[in-house]
């Protein structure tokens, strides 16, 4: 008899208005519509106790941060949500898609906040080994577009409120991640119509 198949672990990332969760729900829909289990997700997060951690990292209230503390809390919450999540869904063989993963980390802490990239890469072993996502769709907007776009939303979270130096390092470090793994991580042009992008995503999700 053969095993269950695990199921498929993609994530998407990218900075604040690059059209994450709009595309989240699209493709949550797309591959539902396929008869694929899916399983919708968010970092940080995705667990009751990563929630709790969620409120700690971007309340506004929460006061100065050490950069070292932001980026352990949010593998704290990581490990959380890949021990009591993402592996037990993927084990039964539903897919799991997650808004934000471990490349967030590498930047906003690595290239927003300037961490030593070595020492995210020793966090990262530490907590995941060689667990890593099957596909990673970095949406790609310019900043200030992105801004733009969520100036609606209200009240700025405690990352939310750096400057757009910070933002511009931040996308920078993906758009670097993206070339160190050009397999997995998949950069897509989300600078234009909510339709354009979601083109891209099909047409890359119908290659899995
Ligand atoms: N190409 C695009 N893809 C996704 N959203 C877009 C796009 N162009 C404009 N938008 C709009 O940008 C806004 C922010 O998108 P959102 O999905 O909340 O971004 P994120 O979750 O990455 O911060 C939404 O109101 C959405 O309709
Ligand atoms: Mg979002």
């Amino acid at each position: 008899m053969t095993g269950m198949q695990r199921g498929k672990f993609i994530t998407i990332d990218g900075v604040e208005g690059a059209g994450k969760s709009t595309q989240i729900t699209f493709i949550c829909d797309y591959l539902k519509a396929k008869g694929v289990n899916v399983i919708l997700t968010r970092e940080p997060g995705g667990t009751d106790v990563g929630e709790k951690i969620r409120t700690l990292l971007l309340s506004n209230s929460t006061g100065k941060m050490h950069a070292d503390t932001e980026l352990m809390l949010m593998f704290s919450a990581r490990n959380e949500h890949i021990q009591n999540k993402i592996m037990p869904a993927l084990k039964q063989g539903d897919w799991v898609l997650s808004d934000r993963f471990t490349d967030a980390s590498y930047a906003y802490q690595g290239g927003g906040r300037g961490l030593d990239v070595e020492r995210i890469a020793q966090l990262e072993q530490w907590v995941l080994q060689d667990f890593t996502p099957d596909m990673t769709l970095l949406l790609d907007v310019p900043v200030e577009i992105g801004m733009s776009r969520v100036e609606s939303r209200g009240k700025k979270d405690r990352i939310e409120l750096e400057a757009t130096d910070f933002f511009n390092r931040v996308r920078q470090a993906y758009i670097d991640r993206s070339e160190q793994f050009p397999e997995r991580i998949k950069l897509i042009d989300s600078s234009q119509t909510v339709e354009h992008t979601k083109q891209q995503i099909k047409v890359i999700l119908d290659s899995l």
